[in-house]
């Protein structure tokens, strides 16, 4: 734990700075791969839902009123959007309902765009539907020189294109189809296959000038130490499109904040009942740290679970998680999760680490026990060797606990859920997903937090944002060091 103040801004942004790291692996059939939950008994479960967990699943969800977003605009006057800028109070009263709502519409239209950069990382890296080696920073070189990579990518792209035009059962191909279908594009045939091959290359430009655009800002902001560059790094995707990308390493990283706020007093034994995860992703596309050998899966709601009962934060049995994300792909995938667990099966959840990276010791640590207090260790799938060096671990969560986690749609900039008092959350975590909004928007998204947690209620977030009344930002936070060249801060903040 440090002062905050000591964080050197370099580090700060080297943190999230989208790093794409090479070594992924070779093609897997679906049938080679066990279905979640393969060995459970298929018995129905009814989940006894603790008292906490109903009153969540069953919350209203409303738009944040006016009254607490007006303090958010009188600190950040500077920032409002045009809509709000420079008018009174009954101005911005009347035009508040309509600029709620198509706000929302807005930030949700945003999961297209995120959609297809994931298509992009796909088409890039992906090993499921193509033998070919994956053209990423670490194995470019050995594929001969730029030139010899864009040959390649045109090759991997006529494969995915073939797995596009027949999807079959896999859930990426059939999701990849879909991004493409929903331009009127269909890829079965030989003008939509040419259609295709050119929306591609459109989304790939977008892609790479971004992340050259991304690259760029990162340096200038590595070459000062300002607040105009701290708030640059903090909202350094507020243009982006909704990327749904997770894995591992944000799990070690909340683990490592939690003990912390045990360590400090913060939390204490059986202090979290009700948690809540912000913006839980699914890890679909390998980008950075995630791959494509196995089913889709989202870790997070499972690995906090684990770590708040490892830690003795949480009794195993009293413990209820619900997830808060507006994309309807991640809360489909929970749902679709929780319907299986009714009829008896497991959830299998995949740890892959790659074996090259120099690791800090204490990830790997992470890694070989995340999962051990809330599942049973199982068959993972075994990556092809054309993968390079990867280590894999699986566990299977059993059908309880999947149905201890709740999704619920909410947009957390413009909307909360509002608890009954006494069943606010305990605690509620927010990793890499402020970092898409404006410093107005996450204002907002702190008042909705602050909205939804108990009084010494605790958010962690991996984004520094603009404190809002009733939430305190503590001078302590976490480091976590992932490896040499890779670290990232959790932030802590108490609800007043
Ligand atoms: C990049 S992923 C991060 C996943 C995970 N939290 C982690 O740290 O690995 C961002 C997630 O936040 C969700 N998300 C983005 N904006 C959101 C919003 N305004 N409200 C709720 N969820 C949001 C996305 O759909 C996605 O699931």
């Amino acid at each position: 734990m440090k002062r905050r103040s000591r964080v050197p801004l370099y580090l700060l942004a080297a943190g999230t700075a989208v790093v794409v790291v090479a070594g992924l692996l070779g093609s897997l059939s679906r049938r080679d791969r066990p279905d979640a939950g393969e060995g459970s008994p298929p018995t129905p479960v009814v989940a006894p839902v603790s008292p906490g967990g109903a009153a969540l699943a069953d919350a209203a969800r409303r738009y944040i009123p006016l009254a607490d977003a007006r303090p958010v605009m009188e600190t950040l006057r500077g920032h409002l959007p045009g809509e709000l800028r420079g008018q009174n109070d009954a101005a911005i009263e009347s035009v508040w309902p309509d600029w709620v709502a198509s706000r929302d519409a807005a930030i949700r239209a945003r999961v297209q765009r995120g959609d297809e950069d994931s298509l992009v990382f796909f088409w890039y890296f992906g090993t499921s539907f193509t033998n070919l080696p994956p053209v990423t920073a670490r194995n470019a070189p050995g594929l001969g020189g730029p030139e010899a990579a864009e040959r390649m990518l045109q090759q991997r792209l006529d494969r995915l294109l073939d797995a596009l035009s027949v999807p079959g059962a896999d859930e990426r191909v059939q999701f990849a189809r879909s991004v493409v279908e929903r331009r009127g594009i269909s890829p079965s045939t030989p003008a939509g296959r040419a259609e295709a091959r050119r929306y591609l290359g459109e989304i790939r430009a977008r892609v790479v000038r971004e992340y050259d655009e991304h690259q760029q800002a990162l340096r200038s902001m590595q070459e000062q130490d300002s607040a105009d560059a701290l708030a640059g790094f903090a909202t350094m995707y507020r243009e982006r499109g909704l990327s749904s990308d997770t894995s591992v390493l944000a799990a070690f990283a909340v683990e490592q904040a939690l003990s912390d706020l045990r360590a400090g007093g913060v939390l204490g034994d059986g202090a979290v009942r009700r948690a809540a995860v912000v913006g839980p992703g699914l890890d679909f596309a390998n980008k950075d740290d995630g791959y494509d050998f196995y089913p889709v899966q989202t870790i997070q709601p499972f690995a906090l679970a684990d770590s708040l009962i490892r830690l003795g934060l949480a009794s195993a049995d009293d413990l209820a998680i619900t997830t808060l994300d507006l994309s309807d792909r991640v809360n489909q995938h929970i749902e679709s999760a929780r319907r299986k667990a009714r009829a008896g099966q497991g959830y299998v959840l995949h740890l892959p680490l790659d074996a090259v990276e120099a690791w800090n010791p204490e990830l790997v640590a992470y890694w070989a026990r995340a999962g051990d207090r809330i599942g049973r260790e199982s068959q993972a799938i075994v990556p092809p060797s054309s993968a390079g060096r990867i280590r894999v671990r699986a566990v299977t969560i059993p059908p309880m606990r999947v149905l201890s986690v709740v999704p619920r749609d909410l947009n957390i900039v413009l909307e909360r859920l509002d608890p009954p008092s006494g069943m606010r959350f305990d605690a509620i975590v927010a990793t890499n997903i402020l970092v898409y909004y404006d410093a107005f928007e996450q204002a907002l998204a702190l008042a909705n937090i602050a909205a939804m947690l108990r009084p010494g209620g605790i958010l962690l977030s991996n984004t520094p944002v603009p404190p809002t009344a009733g939430m305190k930002l503590s001078e302590r936070f976490t480091t976590v060091s992932y490896s040499a060249r890779q670290r990232d801060y959790l932030f802590w903040y108490t609800r007043q």
